[in-house]
């Protein structure tokens, strides 16, 4: 590592309830009041391994994963399962697949896989299923009640009889600014699902959903965006503590809406950055206006790094640890009810985005 972090450098600063993710691996600690039930798992989402012909892929994605895996398998405390937060594949074939299940498997401990846009509109998911299982479940693990969504469904209309091919299919709903894509969502049926899921579980359970796309809606020309978002935090509004972790939007980003908390795992493969509208409209995100730091053409593995989330008490509370960048602390404000990167918040730590832009 280039930047070799100890979970103590962590919990000194975040005190004894850290959770951790990173980038490429994001760790995540429950923490419960007896501290021997707390628990950790890991998260490594976005890989977007992309063949290019034969044995040949794209290498930087490849190292973006070899890497994460490495860096997984040498944690301590050891996380008790690793979810993969989607986009194993960049043009979900086969191939593809095939190859990132190889890296995978060098994992040790269980691991749980989510759907992604990029794994799943080559064939709506089939191969996908045969290597990893089903597209949404749940388990239950030490007190959690855990979720995992396929969020990135869209309109039967727009999935079967838009496209002459499922190439093309792929291609359109893989581009950003594409007027030809179409917005993703949980759908009605997956959501009778969670109904009914969710019907069972005691409400003073803490609730942790893994998604691929933003259960919120945040900007929908990159389709960070779930159509039917409000309708899913419904579901999982009468319930105490509610973490919503996802994937897909490549970047730092959080939000509380009410009882959910909200945070984003940043990729293995290549950092997006803000949309400029996120500066110029107003956003379902608060404070979400200040700009990341941008990518170093330079450096393959810039604005990547680790950031572990506390889950413990239900609020935003996240650390940084970016390569080759400033730490970065996300704390939830008790007094304006938001989630604030205080530090780079800061007025003089604050670059002006049309630098950025
Ligand atoms: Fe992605
Ligand atoms: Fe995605």
């Amino acid at each position: 590592m280039n930047t070799p972090i100890s979970r103590r450098d962590f919990l000194k600063g975040a005190g004894a309830l850290a959770a951790i993710g990173a980038l490429p691996v994001s760790l995540v600690e429950l923490a419960f009041a007896n501290t021997e039930e707390n628990f950790t798992f890991a998260f490594i989402s976005d890989s977007h391994i992309q063949h290019i012909k034969g044995v040949e892929f794209v290498r930087n994605w490849d190292r973006g994963l070899i890497r994460a895996v490495a860096e997984t398998n040498l944690l301590t405390p050891k996380p008790d399962f690793i979810m993969y937060g989607g986009d194993l594949a960049q043009l979900g074939s086969k191939p593809e697949l095939d190859h990132g299940a190889e890296i995978m498997s060098a994992l040790h401990g269980k691991v749980r896989y989510m759907m992604g846009e990029h794994d799943y509109y080559l064939d709506l998911g089939k191969y996908w299923e045969q290597l990893f299982g089903p597209q949404y479940y749940s388990f239950d693990h030490k007190g959690v009640h855990f979720v995992v969504l396929n969020s990135i469904l869209t309109y039967d209309d727009w999935t079967h009889k838009r496209w002459p091919t499922a190439e093309q299919r792929m291609l359109e709903m893989a581009g950003l600014d594409n007027p030809n894509g179409s917005p993703f969502m949980v759908g009605e049926q997956q959501r009778q699902w969670l109904k009914n899921d969710l019907q069972k579980i005691n409400k003073e359970t803490p609730i942790v959903v893994f998604s691929h796309s933003p259960i919120q809606k945040i900007y929908k020309g990159w389709n960070f965006w779930t159509e039917d978002a409000e309708e899913v935090q419904a579901l999982l509004k009468p319930f105490k503590k509610v973490t919503v972790i996802y994937g897909h939007v490549h970047q730092i980003q959080y939000n509380q809406i009410g009882n959910i908390s909200f945070h984003a795992v940043m990729a293995t493969a290549w950092p997006w950055p803000y949309p400029s509208t996120y500066a110029q409209v107003e956003q379902h995100l608060p404070k979400l206006t200040v700009p990341m730091n941008r990518a170093d053409p330079f450096f393959e593995r810039d604005a990547t790094g680790w950031q572990f989330i506390n889950i413990a008490t239900g609020n935003v509370d996240m650390r940084y640890n970016l390569y080759n960048n400033a730490r970065r602390a996300v704390a939830f404000n008790p007094k304006t009810r938001q989630p604030e990167d205080t530090g780079y918040q800061l007025a003089e730590n604050r670059i002006p985005p049309q630098v950025h832009f």
